[in-house]
């Protein structure tokens, strides 16, 4: 079928073919693996929950010598001559991200999710900790203070508490835990969920808050499949003085797509948000942090106070993954990431599965795969891998297997969205699963050998690659 995006893909393919000839006549390896990596890709029935595909255009935007120029600061306000059309990539794609999630401000540097996490941590501590400092002491810039009010000062800020949902519940490094650079800034509790129903205790949570009393209230998540109710986050940090902080990197495509609304919808009620552009967003590699008044012009000094140059050629393709993003398709894409979710949930209920939460109302679906099969995470991986199935293992609450073998495969539906799939390509999706599962069994009492059928995997593999021929990726793209 001939559609719009089909005609578009084919007129990329001369326009890539003729690059990767060029590319390969320098560095026959990169070509090769690029050529590869669609081929790969295109085989293979992905489900991690933070990938996507983005579209031609967006990766396209990429390659180009916007990469070439340095633009420390930010529109108009550039420490390097010669910004002006870096200028106009970044306004136009500052402006569709405000418009898209109706933010007051929006920064769109940050090249990862991690980075626009720090943005947004830093942002924060400047504001709340910095400036009153500077005030208090009659100064008007860091260089104007002693030695000593400048140790007294770093101490302080390495003195801040945050709150985070906990990793076996869904949360993320990034939210102050000691492998992560957050984890050294600041004193952190966590907060999980409830033992019965997996889902967030609010009561619990905001007992905890009033007791532990956090700088900086994080909402947000990797694995948690369910809605965050954020007005009532908001109130929680209102109460004990919190500024609430929301990590939207796996959900900013919902949040975008208006499937999250009310008080699901993070961006009224957080006092900062960040994100990345990469996952269900569907845009290029990167990040980007939306602020309210208070925290806009913080927010603005990400570079150079965590952020190098900005990358101008992803910053350009922000701006047209943002602009996609603002067209009612992605309503309708985003609608679908969340029926399809429930679709592949209610498939693996019916087929004896156990999910944390019992089911989804978000992109991500979490088995348990220990209490279902017997198996870890990674023994449940790696057969899924065996038959085309490309997943990640994960923690799930109170893991018994720790978090290198865990207990748990995460799946997420905005790439196979992407890709078409509906409500019964996500059923048959989880039969295939199922399938595999049930017939792999753990090899005496290791937690990483397994074995399944040949056949069974290689049934498997055929009725997944049937799946797939029906939904081709980049339709129309010949390399
Ligand atoms: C909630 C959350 N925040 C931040 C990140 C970090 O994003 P990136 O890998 O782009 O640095 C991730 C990625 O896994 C994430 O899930």
């Amino acid at each position: 079928m001939t559609t719009p995006e089909t005609e578009i893909n084919a007129a990329f393919s001369p326009v890539y073919q003729q690059a990767l000839g060029l590319i390969e006549q320098i560095e026959p390896r990169v070509a090769a693996a690029t050529r590869q990596e669609l081929s790969d890709q295109r085989a293979s029935l992905k489900l991690i929950a933070s990938e996507n595909y983005a579209s031609l255009p967006v990766l396209a935007t990429m390659g180009t010598w916007l990469s070439d120029k340095y633009a420390e600061g930010t529109v108009d306000h550039r420490f390097y001559a010669g910004c002006r059309n870096i200028d106009t990539v970044e306004a136009a794609a500052a402006e569709h991200a405000e418009a898209l999630f109706g933010a007051h401000h929006a920064y769109v540097q940050p090249h990862s999710g991690i980075d626009a996490n720090l943005v947004a941590y830093w942002a924060i501590l400047s504001q709340r900790i910095e400036s009153p400092t500077l005030a208090r002491l009659g100064a008007k810039n860091l260089n104007d203070l002693s030695h000593d009010d400048w140790e007294a000062l770093r101490r302080e800020f390495n003195q801040q508490r945050v709150m985070g949902m906990s990793l076996d519940a869904g949360g993320h490094l990034t939210h102050g835990f000691r492998h992560n650079i957050s984890g050294k800034m600041f004193e952190q509790r966590s907060y999980g969920t409830d033992p019965e129903t997996g889902l967030i205790d609010y009561d619990a949570l905001r007992a905890s808050a009033r007791e532990y009393r956090p700088f900086i209230l994080v909402a947000g998540y990797s694995a948690y499949p369910r809605r965050v109710n954020f007005a009532t986050m908001r109130s929680i940090a209102d109460e004990v003085g919190a500024v609430l902080f929301v990590d939207m990197a796996h959900f900013a495509g919902l949040v975008a797509g208006k499937v999250f609304q009310g008080d699901e919808d993070p961006v009224p009620f957080a006092h900062v948000v960040a994100s990345t552009t990469h996952k269900s967003l569907r845009g290029p590699r990167g990040g980007f942090v939306l602020s309210t008044p208070e925290f806009d012009a913080a927010v603005d000094k990400g570079c150079p106070m965590v952020l190098g140059g900005p990358l101008g050629h992803v910053m350009a393709a922000k701006a047209v993954a943002f602009a996609e993003a603002r067209r009612p398709s992605f309503q309708t894409y985003a609608a679908n990431v969340a029926t399809n979710a429930k679709s592949l949930a209610e498939g693996l209920l019916r087929r004896g599965v156990r999910l944390v939460t019992g089911g989804t109302d978000n992109h991500i679906v979490l088995l348990d795969v220990a209490s279902s099969f017997g198996l870890t995470g990674r023994q449940a991986e790696n057969a899924l891998l065996d038959a085309g199935i490309v997943t990640n293992r994960n923690s799930i609450p109170r893991d018994p297997h720790g978090a290198w073998y865990t207990s748990g495969i995460r799946l997420g539906t905005p790439a196979l969205t992407s890709r078409g799939f509906g409500a019964a390509e996500f059923d048959e999706t989880a039969d295939l699963i199922a399938t595999v599962l049930r017939q792999t069994a753990a090899q005496g009492t290791s937690q990483a050998k397994y074995t399944t059928p040949a056949k069974v995997v290689d049934q498997v593999q055929s009725r997944a690659a049937d799946l797939l021929a029906k939904y081709p990726l980049y339709p129309g793209l010949e390399l």
